[in-house]
């Protein structure tokens, strides 16, 4: 089994894509995140695919925000699929409905904090309080921890500060926004490598194109995996 600390992203547009990905990946990943990009392309049968037939670990990306009632529907019906990981906005009143809607499964509840393509200019438009935009990821990452969120999601740079926070005790902290050392960054700017992440905190890392526009992404998944510290 592979370490199941790194994360793949499949962030290609179909479940033919992505299941050509997961096969030439091999044993060399056991963790997928699935997300809005594939959801009308088969994203949930995939997921339910990965879980059920292949044995891999899977993370639902959806990022849900709606009334508690929506919320808690919509993480009850998930919670069926038994899947791992499914991300809700961070937003108390929208964690404690996914925490009452996935009750009794093992599904885990991750928070998104402030997304991180927002920057403070965003937050204003947004009518976000004043304030670092540092200073309120790291509110909402504790109001989300006290809502009951099972972790959240966190930029590399945030994970060190998020696991220090006493909510955060015993709780899942997942990072995407990570590069291999010499990877090319994309559209990432606040980066660090897979050993800073979990150094810093990180229980998960998640990374996509650095693996899956590889010419060998099992090669590529295994290189990460070498990078993390020892267990
Ligand atoms: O290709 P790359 O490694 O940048 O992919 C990272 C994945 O994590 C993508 O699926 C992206 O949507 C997601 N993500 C992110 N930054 C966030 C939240 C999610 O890059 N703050």
């Amino acid at each position: 089994m592979s370490d199941d600390r790194l994360i793949v992203a499949l962030d290609v547009p179909n479940v033919v894509h992505g299941l050509d990905l997961v096969q030439r990946i091999g044993d060399a990943a056991s963790f997928y995140k699935i997300g809005l990009g594939m959801l009308t392309g088969g994203g949930l049968a995939l997921a339910n695919e990965l879980k059920g037939e292949l044995g891999k670990r899977v993370f639902l990306d959806l990022k849900l925000f709606d009334i508690g009632a929506t919320i808690e529907a919509a993480a009850r019906g998930i919670a069926r699929y038994d899947l791992d990981f499914l991300t809700v906005h961070g937003d108390p009143q929208v964690v404690r409905a996914a925490c009452e809607g996935k009750a009794g499964t093992d599904l885990k509840i991750l928070a998104v904090t402030v997304l991180t393509s927002l920057d403070r200019a965003d937050l204003d438009a947004n009518l976000i309080k004043p304030g670092d935009i540092h200073d309120i990821t790291l509110e909402r990452a504790a109001r989300a921890l006290e809502a009951g969120a099972d972790g959240v999601i966190a930029s590399p740079q945030e994970a060190a500060m998020i696991r220090a926070l006493p909510q955060a005790r015993g709780r899942l902290i997942v990072t995407p926004g990570v590069r291999p050392a010499g990877a090319a960054l994309g559209d990432q700017k606040r980066i660090a490598t897979p050993h800073q992440a979990v150094a810093d905190g990180a229980d998960h890392i998640v990374v996509g194109r650095p693996i899956w526009q590889a010419d060998d992404p099992a090669a590529a998944a295994r290189a990460v995996i070498a990078e993390l510290p020892a267990r």
